[in-house]
């Protein structure tokens, strides 16, 4: 009896395709909840770089737990959650973003106007991050997100005690292209925003993130940032996402009850 047949030939290709399959279908099912979890883990460990806090010798949540006090904030009044009011959805130590701004319930349209940072809609409550070292308010850490030219980047922005100064910013998330638009990762470029004036006295946006070089001996230098070479499309997303979000209709009003102190506890 002849072994060789065509109906043997694609038999055997598709038991071995089926049994590939199996495989891959149980690998990326019983891995869903580690590749969850180390997302979570990420954005923990990247709020911390913004806050410099990290520390690759210490475990992340043991330096998340010893320094950073969450909490919810209703971005249009920037006055905290009521903790009573927190849910599986409005929680600071498990807040996600994207499900908040996709949600109508939790978040409204943006008009495209007031939309520079390019989100479309805008979450209502957002999670921020205050630094406590010694029981005083060091630092507080914002997320910031806006869209760069091929993806909507996703980041932390930290802003000194006196509420206008930068001490870090990091994007944990981004689909821009490595050595273009994906130098928003480079330690030296995230380390120039260090010092930088976000904000005047008075609250307005100074902060610009510039095509080509910062001049140091202008006196615009203390709040300009160098752009990205190469990547202008990215560099104007990130210089307007920041700018949207220090402003009226992102951080603004909780910076400025911070300020006044009046949103403490
Ligand atoms: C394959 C490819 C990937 C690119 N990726 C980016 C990017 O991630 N960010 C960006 O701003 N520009 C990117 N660009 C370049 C833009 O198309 C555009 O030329 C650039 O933003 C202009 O910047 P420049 O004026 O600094 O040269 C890419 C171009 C190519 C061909």
């Amino acid at each position: 009896m002849q072994n060789e047949t065509i109906g043997k030939t694609f038999a055997v290709a598709l038991g071995v395709c089926l049994v590939s399959s199996i495989f891959v279908s149980y690998a990326a099912v019983s891995l869903r909840d580690k590749q969850i979890e180390n997302k979570k883990l990420d954005k923990v460990k990247n709020i911390l770089i913004a806050g410099n806090l990290y520390d690759q010798s210490r475990s992340i949540q043991e330096i998340y737990n010893q320094y950073i006090k969450a909490e919810i904030i209703d971005l249009k009044t920037g006055d905290p959650l009521p903790q009573d009011q927190y849910n599986d959805d409005l929680n600071p130590d498990d807040f996600d973003i994207q499900a908040i701004a996709d949600n109508p319930d939790y978040s409204e349209p943006l008009p495209a106007e007031k939309d520079i940072a390019g989100i479309r809609r805008l979450p209502r409550y957002m999670a921020v991050y205050r630094v406590i070292e010694d029981g005083e308010l060091t630092r507080i850490i914002v997320p910031v997100f806006g869209k760069g030219l091929w993806s909507t980047l996703y980041g932390f922005l930290a802003i000194d005690k006196d509420f206008k100064t930068a001490s870090g910013l990091t994007f944990y998330q981004h689909g821009e292209t490595p050595g273009l638009g994906g130098e928003v990762d480079n330690p030296l470029w995230k380390a120039s925003w260090k010092g930088k004036q976000l904000l005047d006295d008075q609250g307005n946006v100074l902060i610009e993130v510039i095509k080509g070089k910062v001049v140091p001996s202008s006196p615009k230098a203390d709040h300009q940032v160098d752009g990205l070479s190469g990547a202008t499309l990215t560099t104007r997303g990130i210089n307007s996402l920041i700018r949207f979000w220090l402003g009226e209709n992102g951080y603004g009003p909780f910076l400025k009850k911070l300020k006044e102190g009046s949103n403490n506890e």
